[in-house]
């Protein structure tokens, strides 16, 4: 037993875990047991946070290794597997439903985030069950996608650096849908603005595809929203899930959130 009070945050997925210090080692019960709660509800929220840097890379380590981010213009100087999301200093609020660094072979088991300053109102992050989207589906589809893969690549953000679109920005071909390694469940997986194509399509054809998959796919009721209090840390199972972040807030105000991705195994369908 390692006592971790869990409550549901929403009927499809999303939960709280109470009185965790991520601050501190956790026992190695206490580990698996976040990474199977993380299998099954697919997003975890952590309250009253106070992290350092290293404090939080050691936590964050506990979902997986913490593995490089590709816009690396925004890394932290000193800690650079954190990336700072701060669109004060231009970037834009990622307001499309995606999943994470779709472009590595081994993309990350989780994205993590760590709210750090937070805007009085809006800017909230949204996820969706994947899992779900994939059982709302017709069978028909559903064996259709389980065909399919996509090929995926950068997204081409104009400052991306050379030695990023050198490094991490070679096709890569993965499942449209995966199966969780921990759960065993079968989740829609793709990510719109990075797959180049679909296997058999045209670009544009793959990208119409995506767009009506996304419209018809993620609705109010497969979405947990996120509205962060300072010191949230929100755990996301990029593995059947998608998310987005809402920049409908006074920008004016700071929003920082400090990212860790950690690697998880290649997708595959079983
Ligand atoms: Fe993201």
């Amino acid at each position: 037993m390692t006592g971790l009070r869990i409550t549901p945050l929403h009927p499809s997925l999303g939960a709280e875990v109470a009185d965790v210090d991520l601050g501190r080692p956790l026992d190695e019960p206490t580990r698996h047991e976040l990474n199977r709660t993380l299998a099954e509800h697919l997003a975890l929220v952590f309250r009253n946070q106070s992290l350092t840097p290293a404090q939080y890379l050691a936590a964050a380590s506990i979902f997986g290794p913490p593995m490089e981010q590709h816009y690396s213009q925004h890394n932290m100087p000193d800690h650079p597997l954190i990336g700072m999301i701060w669109h004060r200093n231009g970037q834009q609020p990622a307001e499309q439903w995606h999943t994470d660094h779709t472009n590595r072979e081994r993309p990350p088991a989780a994205t993590i985030l760590y709210g750090v300053e937070i805007p009085s109102a809006g800017g909230g992050t949204s996820v969706a069950s994947m899992r779900a989207a994939y059982l709302a589906l017709p069978e028909a589809e559903r064996r259709r996608l389980e065909g399919l893969t996509s090929f995926n690549g950068l997204d081409g953000h104009a400052d991306t650096r050379p030695e990023d679109r050198e490094k991490y920005g070679k096709p890569v071909e993965h499942p449209m849908v995966r199966t969780h390694p921990v759960h065993g469940s079968r989740a829609v997986y793709f990510h719109i603005s990075k797959a180049t194509h679909i296997s058999g399509m045209t670009p544009e054809a793959s990208r119409a595809y995506m767009k009506e998959l996304l419209d018809r796919m993620i609705k109010p009721e497969i979405v947990y929203h996120h509205a962060w209090r300072t010191g949230d840390v929100l755990v996301i199972d990029d593995r059947a899930t998608m998310h987005r972040a809402h920049g409908d807030y006074d920008r004016r105000q700071s929003r920082v959130l400090w990212r860790i991705i950690v690697e998880g195994d290649r997708p595959r369908l079983t």
